[in-house]
């Protein structure tokens, strides 16, 4: 393969470039999103709603298949909100990857999980770029967005587009911009939170730039690719560790007896200088519990052991054996073994207010306790059914929390009724402080 050249970025805007302007300016550009998730779609909503064409791809033919139908099956998106763009023709959904030679940029929204060794697994990545490369032509703007290692969109995308002669910059545009999205939050949505890009030249960077621009409240250009995939990596790694060593104070806490949560709320008092992070049963989700690694994969290639990350990935792995440990000395104190105890989970989405339960420490804490021999339920309103080792698992009412020997809160959704719930279960193990306030004996909180 050709290695591929970049343009002079003092030189004159190129012809391609100016065209891709022009277009984006007037909203003429025909638009595409690859990976119709939690990400992709929210993101294609805006675009059309900002009056482009927008056409997304997906390996799913039940997920095309509802975005054409405005049935949408993403919480931050409402089917109402689908409705109008699809009936107007501005969004619709495809499997058929060819329609790509129609269009004048790309995003990739698609998956990055990690191996079972904790290796980045690029090959959703690779597998939406070979499509990708297939009906590429001269003229097109890039950008990827799902998170990665620093250097993927140059070192792993760029040699996959670039055909002999074409030169990014000049005849192709490629960038990387991270998604920021916070499933479930009504503050800040894909349009509200300020967007990161960077592109591979300069001139990459500014159609970037202008491209979100026409959809996006705020755009914050960085020099380069390798920096817009560093941020989100620090941003993450932040939280992750931030969540580590706050876990780890509540295990302090736990031993020493001293309530974590009345030290957290009145330390956040603090003007300055301080940012509260709450303890938990364990990390979920698709983002903080796996970015940091990749950052650790990376910067060890280059003889640096990411040692903060590894070493509140350790903590933060334990807490669903410590949500354990909670509930045998739970039952222990009311003269229960864990063993033939009925357990009832409230909540098993990885967080508050959302349907998501990839990596929750809900199956964590479930398996663990159904190994020690506990019959394990759970109510959850986001999650109507939950696939865990040896079948699936349907949600029960509320009211199922009465029969059980010990509640474990491990989501605390806002929808959940817990004053009722205090005066109908026997114990209670809150491992969220969603019980904060109500003074029980029924209650052992993390
Ligand atoms: N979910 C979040 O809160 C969040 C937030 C910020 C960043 N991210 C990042 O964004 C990326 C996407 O995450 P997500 O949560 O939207 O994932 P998701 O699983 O919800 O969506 C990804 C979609 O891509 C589709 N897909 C897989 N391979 C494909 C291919 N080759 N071609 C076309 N479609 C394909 C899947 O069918 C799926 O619909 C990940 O890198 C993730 O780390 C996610």
């Amino acid at each position: 393969m050709t290695e591929p050249r970049h343009s002079n970025p003092s030189g004159s805007k190129p012809a391609l470039a100016k065209e891709l302007e022009n277009k984006i300016r007037s909203r003429r550009a025909q638009v595409g999103i690859v990976g119709l998730g939690y990400v992709g779609l929210p993101l294609a909503v805006e675009l059309a709603g900002a009056g482009f064409h927008v056409t997304g791809f997906d390996v799913s033919q039940a997920k095309t298949e509802r975005v054409n139908l405005a049935d949408s099956y993403v919480g931050d998106v409402s089917s109402e909100a689908l409705a109008p763009l699809v009936e107007s023709g501005n969004l619709r959904a495809t499997t058929d990857f060819s329609v790509i030679q129609e269009l004048d940029t790309i995003n990739i929204c698609v998956p990055t999980p990690l191996r079972k060794t904790k290796d980045p697994d690029m090959s959703y990545i690779q597998a939406a770029c070979q499509e990708i490369a297939k009906y590429f032509h001269p003229g097109m703007l890039i950008i990827l967005e799902s998170t990665t290692y620093p250097g993927t969109t140059d070192e792993v995308l760029l040699p996959m587009l670039a055909q002999p002669g074409m030169e990014v910059g000049r005849d192709f545009f490629l960038c990387f911009s991270p998604e920021r999205v916070d499933p479930g939050n009504p503050q800040f949505q894909t349009s509200n939170i300020p967007k990161v890009v960077g592109g591979t030249t300069p001139v990459c960077t500014e159609l970037g730039r202008l491209f979100y621009s026409q959809a996006l409240q705020k755009v914050v250009p960085v020099s380069s690719t390798r920096v817009a995939e560093m941020v989100k990596l620090l941003e993450n790694t932040f939280r992750m560790i931030n969540i580590g060593l706050v876990n780890e104070i509540a295990l302090m806490c736990d031993r020493i007896g001293i309530n974590v949560w009345e030290v957290i709320d009145a330390a956040a008092t603090k003007p300055f200088g301080f940012m509260p992070f709450y303890p938990g049963p364990g990390l979920g989700g698709h983002c903080i519990p796996i970015d940091p690694f990749y950052l650790s994969w990376k910067t060890k290639q280059a003889g640096i052991e990411a040692r903060f990350i590894e070493l509140a990935g350790y903590i933060n792995g334990q807490m669903p054996h410590f949500v354990v440990d909670k509930v045998r000395d739970a039952l222990n104190g009311v003269a229960k073994p864990v063993r033939g105890s009925r357990i009832h989970i409230m909540g098993v989405a990885y967080k508050r207010n959302i349907d998501d339960v990839r990596e929750s420490p809900a199956l964590d804490v479930m398996l663990l306790l159904r190994r020690l021999g506990a019959t394990v339920s759970y109510s959850d309103p986001h999650v109507p059914s939950l696939h865990l080792e040896g079948g699936n698992v349907v949600a029960q009412p509320e009211e199922a929390a009465a029969a059980a020997d010990c509640v474990v809160i491990i989501t605390d959704h806002s929808t959940f009724n817990y004053k009722a719930l205090v005066e109908r279960a026997v114990l209670i193990v809150d491992t969220r402080n969603a019980l904060k306030g109500i003074v029980s004996e029924k209650i052992v909180r993390l």
